[in-house]
C-alpha cells in the first residue's frame, strides 16, 4: 500500500456505480437532482462503458463521458472512474477471437456477456492498456475525479493456449529447470515426468484426479498473471501525471480468485464489492467478516466499500432483500470497521439486460419509495458522522488484540481433489471462527502466514493445510516470544508444494503443538463426536483423529467410540507463549467458549471491557483526535447505552443513557473508555 494517494478524508463517500450511458441525457439531470436529494457525493463511472468510449477499434467519443464528468463537478458530486477493460466491445471479439477465453474443457467462450477476455492474450493487454491511457490522460486532472477503479472484480480464468503459454513462463521464473517442477509437482507419480517445457499444460479437464500441486500453482500463477495485468493499467494512470488514488474491487465472499495480500502492495486502497451471503441474521456477521478482511489486506489502513446491494438483489445463485434499517446498519458496519464511504451497485435500476431485477438507489418504482426516502436517511447519518473519516495519524483504524490466519492459498490448497474429507472447507471454517469472535463482541484482524505478529495477544490459525519454512518459524518465535496460538485441525500437514512431512501429524507443527497425530478419522456429513472439555461437554464434526501428546497438556478428550479417551484439546507450553489446538471442528457453542477461554488466557477483552447482549454490534473506530463508538442494535428490542460520550446521529449526550431502538444506531464520539453499559431496553435517566 502507498498511503500519499488518498480519498478525501472530510466525508464519507456515499453513493454507486453510475451507467448514464443506459439512460438518455434528460434522465440525468434528474439523477443528479436525486442523488443531491439523497446526498449522494461519489458515483462508480464507466464500469462496463468500453464500446461505448471506443465504438471501433483506435475510434474513441469521449463527448458523452466530459459532459458525465462536467455535471458531476457541477453539483459537487466526484467520480470514481474505471477502466472498462472487464467487457471488451463485440468488435474486439471479432479483430482478435484468440482473445476469447477458453475453459478448462476446451471450448472457446463467445462474446454476449461480460468479462470474455484471455488475461494473457498480448492483444487484451494491449487493448487495455490504450483505453487506460486515453481515459487517464483526458480525465487525470479532472476537478470532479476522486480515484481510479481500474476494472471490475479481476478472477476470469482462462485455459487456453494463451494462458499456457503464459503459465510456463510463470512456471520456469519459480522453479527455474523442469528437474525442479518435476520434484514440486511429484511427477514420478502416474507417469506425468515433463522432459520439455511445451509439454506443461494449465490443469485442463482430464481422465481423473488432476495433479494437486499443478492445480495450485494455477491459481497462484493466474493471481500473478492478474495482477500484472492490472499494474499494467496502474502504470498508464500513473504515466499520464494522475494524482489520485488507484484501486480495483475484490470480490466477495464467493470469488477467491486473488492473492489479495501481493495485490494490496499495488493499491493505494483496497476496496471490496461485498453482497451477503444470506439475508437472515447471519448476514451481520458476514458484513464484518468482508470489513476486517478488507481493512486487514490493507494493513489496518481505510478502505472502501465499492458495491453493495440495495434493498434488493437478485443474483443468479440467491436473492436477497434488505430492509431499509438493514441497509444503514449494515453501511455503518462497514464503516465501522474501516471504509470510507458505503457505495451501492447501483444508483438507478436498469431498464433492461441482464440485471435489471437487481434494484438500485433508485428503484424501478422511482424515487416516491419508501426504500429512496431510506437512502436519504443515509445519507443525513453519513454527513452527521462525517468528522469520523478522518483517520489516525498513525497506527490502524480499528484495533485488534486477536489475528486470524488468512491466506488464499490456504484456500486454494482445500480446494484440490481428493482430500480425506470433501468436507474439508478452509474458508467456511474461516468465517465460523471470525463468527465466534463477532458473538464474542472480540475485534479481529486477519494476517499473512508469515506476517509480523508480535502485536496480538492471540493468533488463530484456522485450517492452513500447507505451510512453508517461513511461516513454521513465524509461528515458533511467536509461541516462544509469548503469544497464544491456537490451530484447527487439517493445519500444517504439508509444505507450499503440498509434500506431506513424514513422522505423524500436523508434521510441520508437530513440536510446537506438543503432540502425534497417528490416524485421521474424517467423519460423514451426519455424524458427530462427543467431546469432554475442561469447559463442559462439546461436539465435533467433518473430523477426528488419533493422537498423543508429545508434551501438551490435555484439555479435552472425546467421550465414546473408537477414539474415546485420546486427546481433543491440547495446550502446549513453549519459550513464555502456548501452543493450543483441538483436533475437530467444534460446533458453534463449544468454538465460542474455546475462544474465550483463550481469550481469556491471552488477556483479550471487548473494546469497552463487556460484550454487548446479544445482537448488539459495537465496534470502536479510531479517528484524527477521538475515538467513535458504533452501537448497531441488530435486534427488535430497545437497548440503553450510557456513558462519557456525545452521540452524533441523534445529537445528544449519552452520560444519561441513549436508547437505541430496535433495529437502530448511534455513532458516539467517545470522551472515555470506562464505565460504559449496556441495558436491554428504554431506560432514561435524563
Ligand atoms: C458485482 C459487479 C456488478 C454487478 C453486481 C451485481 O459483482 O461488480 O457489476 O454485476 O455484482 O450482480
Amino acid at each position: 500500500m502507498t498511503s500519499e494517494r488518498r480519498l478525501p478524508t472530510d466525508r464519507f463517500l456515499f453513493g454507486g456505480d453510475y451507467n448514464p450511458e443506459q439512460w438518455p441525457e434528460e434522465v440525468w439531470h434528474e439523477d443528479v437532482a436525486l442523488m443531491r436529494r439523497a446526498g449522494v457525493n461519489a458515483v462508480t463511472v464507466g464500469v462496463f462503458s468500453w464500446s461505448v468510449l471506443e465504438p471501433a477499434e483506435g475510434r474513441y467519443e469521449f463527448g458523452w463521458l466530459d459532459r458525465v464528468m462536467d455535471l458531476m463537478h457541477a453539483n459537487g458530486i466526484g467520480v470514481l472512474l474505471a477502466t472498462p477493460t472487464a467487457s471488451p466491445p463485440p468488435w474486439f471479439t471479432r479483430a482478435y477471437p484468440d482473445a476469447m477465453p477458453v475453459g478448462p474443457d476446451g471450448v472457446r467462450l463467445s462474446h454476449g456477456s461480460r468479462d470474455t477476455y484471455a488475461i494473457s492474450s498480448p492483444d487484451y493487454r494491449r487493448a487495455s492498456r490504450r483505453i487506460t491511457a486515453e481515459l487517464a490522460r483526458r480525465y487525470g486532472a479532472h476537478p470532479a475525479l476522486l480515484g481510479w477503479h481500474l476494472h471490475n472484480e479481476y478472477g476470469s480464468y482462462d485455459w487456453g493456449p494463451h494462458a499456457a503459454a503464459a503459465f510456463r513462463r510463470w512456471l520456469r521464473q519459480r522453479y527455474g529447470s523442469l528437474e525442479a517442477l518435476n520434484r514440486a509437482w511429484y511427477t514420478a507419480f502416474w507417469s506425468q515426468n515433463y522432459s520439455d517445457w511445451e509439454d506443461v499444460l494449465p490443469p485442463r479437464r482430464t481422465q481423473y484426479l488432476a495433479n494437486p500441486t499443478q492445480s495450485v500453482d494455477y491459481r497462484r500463477f493466474m493471481s500473478d498473471e492478474m495482477l500484472a495485468a492490472m499494474r499494467e493499467q496502474r502504470e498508464e494512470v500513473l504515466a499520464a501525471g494522475s494524482t489520485v488514488p488507484v484501486t480495483t474491487n475484490f470480490m466477495l465472499p464467493t470469488w477467491n480468485h486473488l492473492e489479495q495480500w501481493s495485490w494490496s502492495q499495488s493499491l493505494d486502497l483496497v476496496s471490496m464489492d461485498h453482497y451477503l451471503d444470506t439475508d437472515g441474521p447471519d448476514g451481520e456477521t458476514h458484513a464484518a467478516y468482508g470489513s476486517d478482511l478488507s481493512r486487514s489486506w490493507g494493513h489496518g489502513a481505510p478502505w472502501l466499500l465499492m458495491e453493495q446491494s440495495s434493498i434488493s438483489s437478485t443474483l443468479p445463485d440467491r436473492r436477497v432483500h434488505k430492509a431499509t434499517h438493514r441497509v444503514i446498519r449494515n453501511s455503518l458496519s462497514y464503516v465501522a470497521r474501516g471504509s470510507q464511504g458505503a457505495l451501492f451497485f447501483q444508483w438507478r435500476a436498469p431498464a433492461a439486460g441482464s440485471e435489471v431485477w437487481h434494484g438500485g438507489i433508485v428503484p424501478h418504482v422511482g424515487a416516491e419509495s419508501a426504500s429512496f426516502e431510506g437512502f436519504t436517511t443515509l445519507g443525513r447519518t453519513l454527513e452527521a458522522i462525517r468528522e469520523v473519516a478522518q483517520p489516525p495519524a498513525t497506527g490502524p483504524v480499528v484495533e485488534a488484540d486477536v489475528a486470524i490466519v488468512w491466506h488464499a492459498e490456504g484456500w486454494w490448497a482445500t480446494e484440490v481433489e481428493h482430500l480425506p474429507s470433501a468436507a474439508l472447507n478452509y474458508s467456511e471454517t474461516v468465517r465460523a471462527t471470525h463468527r465466534a469472535l463477532w458473538h464474542a463482541g472480540i475485534p479481529v484482524d486477519f494476517v499473512a502466514p508469515g506476517a509480523p505478529l508480535g502485536r496480538y495477544r492471540l493468533v488463530l490459525v484456522p485450517s492452513l493445510y500447507a505451510v512453508d519454512d517461513a511461516t513454521v518459524a513465524n509461528f515458533e518465535a511467536y509461541v516462544r516470544g509469548g503469544g497464544h496460538l491456537a490451530v484447527w485441525p487439517f493445519t500444517g500437514y504439508a509444505d507450499e508444494n503440498l509434500h506431506v512431512a513424514p513422522g505423524g501429524y500436523p508434521g510441520r507443527l508437530r513440536d510446537l503443538l506438543g503432540l502425534r497425530v497417528e490416524e485421521l478419522h474424517p467423519l460423514d456429513a451426519a455424524d458427530q463426536v462427543g467431546l469432554e472439555l475442561a469447559d463442559g461437554r462439546g461436539t465435533g464434526g467433518t473430523w477426528s483423529e488419533r493422537s498423543t501428546s508429545t508434551g501438551a497438556e490435555v484439555l479435552g478428550t472425546y467421550l465414546d467410540g473408537d477414539l474415546a479417551g485420546n486427546p481433543a484439546r491440547t495446550r502446549h507450553a513453549v519459550g513464555s507463549g502456548a501452543a493450543h489446538y483441538v483436533s475437530t471442528f467444534l460446533d458453534p457453542d463449544s468454538l465460542g467458549r474455546w475462544l474465550r477461554d483463550l481469550a481469556g488466557q491471552a488477556q483479550v477483552t471487548p473494546p469497552l471491557g463487556e460484550a454487548p447482549p446479544a445482537g448488539i454490534e459495537v465496534v470502536v473506530r479510531r479517528g484524527a483526535d477521538h475515538d467513535y463508538l458504533f452501537v448497531l442494535n441488530h435486534t427488535a428490542e430497545p437497548v440503553t447505552v450510557t456513558g462519557p460520550g456525545h452521540d452524533l446521529v441523534s445529537d445528544r449526550a449519552c452520560a444519561d443513557g441513549r436508547p437505541v431502538e430496535g433495529y437502530g444506531w448511534a455513532v458516539v464520539r467517545l470522551a472515555g473508555r470506562d464505565g460504559w453499559r449496556w441495558e436491554r431496553g428504554v431506560v432514561d435517566r435524563g
